[in-house]
This record gives C-alpha cells, structure tokens and sequence, in this order.
C-alpha cells in the first residue's frame, strides 16, 4: 500500500509571520489525518526556519537546491543546509525552473542524486506543455524526463523518491487534467519505472498529480489507481482549502 502524500508548494509566497499563521489554522483541521496520510509543506527558504518549529507533525520541503556541497555558487543552497534546517523534502525539476531558469533533464539529474545521498526525499516533477500534448508527444516527454532525471540512480533507491505529474498546461490555469488523463499519465510513468528498474520498487513509488487541484476535484483525482497524492499551488496557500484537500486524501 503506497501512503498518499500531500504537498503544498508555495511558490515564492509568504513572509514568516504569515507561513507560522497558516500553520495554526491548518494542524487543527487535519490533526486526524496523520496516520493515513503525509502532509508536506514547501515554502520559501526564508521561511523555512519560522515554520519548522510551527509545523508539528507536518513535513517541511524546500523548492529547489544546487547538486555541489557547497562553494562558489552564490544565491544557491546545498542539501546540508537543507538539513541543518530541519527540511525532508526538496522539489526539483518543477515546470517554473524549467521554463524560467533553463534547469535541464542532466542538471535536475545531478540533484536528484545529491538529495538521495544527503537522505532528503526529491519530489520529482515531470508533464507535458500543451503544445506537446496536442503533438501526440505526452508518452515520449514523459519517457525523456523520466530516464533523464533518474539516470544512474539504484533500483534500491527509486522507493524514496516522489514523482510529481504536472501538465505543464494545468498550472496555475484553472484547467485541470481529467481524471482520466491524469491516470493514463500516471500509468504510463509507472510502467515505464518498471522498465527501467523493477517492477516491485516501481509499485512503490508515489505519484502525485499537481495542476489546479481544489478542494472540489481532489476526491475523484485521488480515487484514480496510479495517483497517490497532490502538489497543489495555489490551493495551498489557503489553510482552508489545503486542509480540504488533505482530508479528501484520508
Ligand atoms: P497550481 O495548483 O496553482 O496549479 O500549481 C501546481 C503546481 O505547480 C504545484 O507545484
């Protein structure tokens, strides 16, 4: 049985006072979830200190890193100083870093690796544009960025890491994917971790679906057989509506 986990990726949103505020409206909303379901929150890394201790028996994530332990790479951050703030997720290879900092299947591989070594767990972004949906092109993007991106790692190791499905054409645009569409992507990425590791550690992967999820659809994205979990966006930044869709996920 794969534990569905619950992401929120703020986004660059939320100073301190406002992360430690969401904290308080959210635990007691979702104080019966835990044992079925995990909660991550990803916030800005200047939030991340305020929220840890906020956070109770929340996972707290960071939304990128740099692969190099450390050195000349300014305006970067390294796993351990993930770690030193008490963070057991990271995000990487999210559609925004592809698009706008030109992040590559090689580099987000580089990272991954890096993550798995340090022991922090990579939520693994993958999706289509629309423009290589309507092309017929989901299966064969979806093929490049998995093989790229887990290029390397042990068939042992694939259980730790988290995939995100993120249609690139459903983020943040109110358009969500079907569930039907979602399954078929979902299914597709499944199968094709069995091909490249094993069948019995590609049964053990959570793959979530991020891409406009709401308190309205995420019941019946999450009743699909491959979709083990959410990465919302904008939902998220809403106690209200992310303890919802946790509560869909329990
Ligand atoms: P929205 O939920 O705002 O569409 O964002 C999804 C996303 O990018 C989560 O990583």
């Amino acid at each position: 049985m794969r534990k569905p986990i619950i992401a929120a990726n703020w986004k660059m949103n939320k100073t301190t006072c406002e992360a430690v505020a969401f904290f308080e409206a959210l635990l007691p909303k979702i104080s019966g979830t835990c044992e079925q379901v995990e909660v991550v929150v990803i916030p800005p890394f200047t939030a991340i200190a305020a929220c840890r201790p906020a956070a109770g028996g929340v996972g707290i994530g960071a939304q990128n890193m740099h692969p190099e332990p450390s050195g000349a790479f300014t305006g970067e951050i390294s796993a351990s100083m993930l770690l030193d703030l008490g963070v057991s997720y990271v995000v990487l290879g999210h559609s925004e870093r592809r698009a706008f900092f030109g992040e590559s299947d090689h580099f987000i591989n580089q990272k991954l690796k890096r993550a798995l070594a340090s022991g922090l767990t990579p939520i693994l972004c993958v999706g289509e544009t629309l423009e290589q949906r309507d092309a017929g092109e989901v299966a064969a993007v979806l093929d490049r960025q998995i093989s790229g991106c887990l290029a390397d790692v042990e068939p042992s190791a694939l259980p730790k890491v988290v995939i995100a499905y993120e249609p690139v054409w459903a983020i943040g645009t109110g358009r969500t994917a079907s569930p039907a569409q979602a399954q078929e992507a979902h299914s597709l990425i499944r199968t094709k971790l069995s091909m490249l590791f094993t069948k019995e550690a590609a049964e053990q992967v959570r793959i979530q679906y991020g891409g406009s999820v709401k308190p309205g659809n995420a019941r019946e994205l999450l009743a699909c057989p491959d979709i083990d979990g959410a990465l919302v966006g904008g939902a998220s930044l809403a106690a209200d509506d992310f303890a919802a869709i946790v509560l869909a996920a329990g």
